[in-house]
């Protein structure tokens, strides 16, 4: 950890008193486990993207297995993914005993490419999902890999986990394709510490996701422990996991959702700054804008060409600066698990190994001063005029 004072952290969760009182209150309860907070969180996050319903869990990452579980991804089958997204997206295909496909990244922005993932889909028919990443916030071509996906036959499962806050309208599930995850990491928009949330479109995988979440148990511990029936009895329906919420995140998630959109504000106010800073300097690139971007991420990219200092040394002056910088994402078919694999070289997807050299995440999040963000500002536009080759 950085002990200057004046370190600007990269990531810094925003918890008020709300959030505190919320927590407080659940520890005082009697039950801190799933029960009936998780339950409220789930109706008004389920509300807010628009939801019949929404499971909370306590990872992303047990969200995507609970989705491909339900959708029948097992052994023989392949998933599509984007190599430029967090590792556990990779991960949780080998969890089922299935294998990864890689796909590059579009030359404009961070995400899929829906031209090569369409001619990964026609070369093999082995692969049964894609799980297209809104990296950074950036909202990915869904019309076209949707477009792909129903004319190949896979499903897909969108990686939200930067993409909240997103609102569909009502009827669209939460997600625009068969399943959707959320993460409540730690720095992520809205945050339980851990956590996270996972929507389906079809009522038969809610349930099937429902029952595996908690060790495939007929019901829930709530059910059993606080119903008027209440009883010891239960049956294991299924060999299900451990994956669910607690009230006592729940608690927190249901203060941050409230806060969402003041959230969400604030960060755009934040990437428009950057944005301005930014734009026209010939030794930077700013990351591509939408209407929807949510800006969980803001990253830039160096022109190389134009310094004489690559990305590594650049992301290391700035941190010597006291602004903590981080890197957006090393491709995942870059480490040493996939690469031994299935023998892959990290150029084997340029737009993704190209971009991971480039790029560098900057600090964004609420409560952010204009201060902080002035000296942000500041240090990337000194770094960058020191460095001018
Ligand atoms: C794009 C993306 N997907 C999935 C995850 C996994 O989220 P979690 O830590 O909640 O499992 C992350 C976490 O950082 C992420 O950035």
């Amino acid at each position: 950890m950085n002990q200057n004072s004046d370190f600007i952290a990269f990531a810094r969760p925003s918890i008020g008193i709300e959030e505190e009182a919320a927590v407080l209150q659940v520890l005082r309860s009697g039950w801190l486990t799933t029960g009936k907070v998780a339950r409220a969180f789930e109706e008004e996050f389920a509300a807010y993207v628009g939801a019949r319903r929404a499971l909370a869990v306590n990872s992303a990452t047990s969200g995507l297995h609970l989705a491909l579980e339900a959708l029948g991804i097992g052994p023989g089958a392949k998933v599509a993914t984007s190599s430029y997204t967090f590792a556990s997206d990779a991960a949780v295909i080998r969890h089922l005993g299935a294998e990864a496909a890689f796909c590059d990244i579009s030359k404009d922005d961070y995400n899929i490419d829906p031209e090569r993932l369409d001619e990964l889909l026609a070369g093999d028919p082995t692969i049964r999902a894609v799980i297209p990443t809104h990296v950074g916030g950036m909202p990915c071509k869904m019309r076209e890999i949707l477009e792909i996906a129903r004319r190949r036959g896979v499903a897909v499962v969108e990686d939200c986990a930067h993409g909240f806050p997103l609102k569909l309208p009502e009827g669209f599930a939460g997600t625009l394709g068969d399943a959707g995850f959320y993460s409540f990491y730690a720095t992520k928009t809205i945050t339980t510490g851990e956590g996270g949330m996972v929507v389906a479109r079809d009522a038969r995988a809610v349930k099937r996701m429902e029952t595996m979440r908690l060790h495939g148990f007929d019901r829930a511990a709530w059910d059993r422990y606080t119903s008027k029936d209440a009883s010891w009895r239960y049956d294991v329906v299924e060999a299900g996991f451990k994956y669910n919420l607690p009230d006592l995140l729940a608690a927190v998630g249901r203060e941050q959702l409230k806060k969402a959109e003041l959230f969400l504000g604030q960060r755009r106010a934040i990437a428009r700054r950057y944005l301005e800073a930014f734009e026209g300097d010939p030794r930077l690139e700013n990351p591509p804008s939408h209407p929807a971007h949510t800006w969980h991420l803001f990253s830039l990219r160096i022109r190389p060409e134009a310094l004489a200092i690559g990305r590594d040394e650049f992301a290391d002056r700035l941190q010597a600066a006291g602004i903590g910088v981080s890197v957006h994402f090393i491709p995942i078919h870059t480490m040493s698990y996939w690469a031994k694999r299935y023998s892959l070289k990290p150029d084997c997807l340029p737009e993704a190994y190209g971009k991971f050299s480039r790029s560098i995440s900057l600090p964004i999040w609420q409560g952010m001063t204009e201060r902080q963000v002035d000296r942000v500002i500041e240090a990337v536009l000194d770094v960058a005029q020191g460095a001018a080759s």
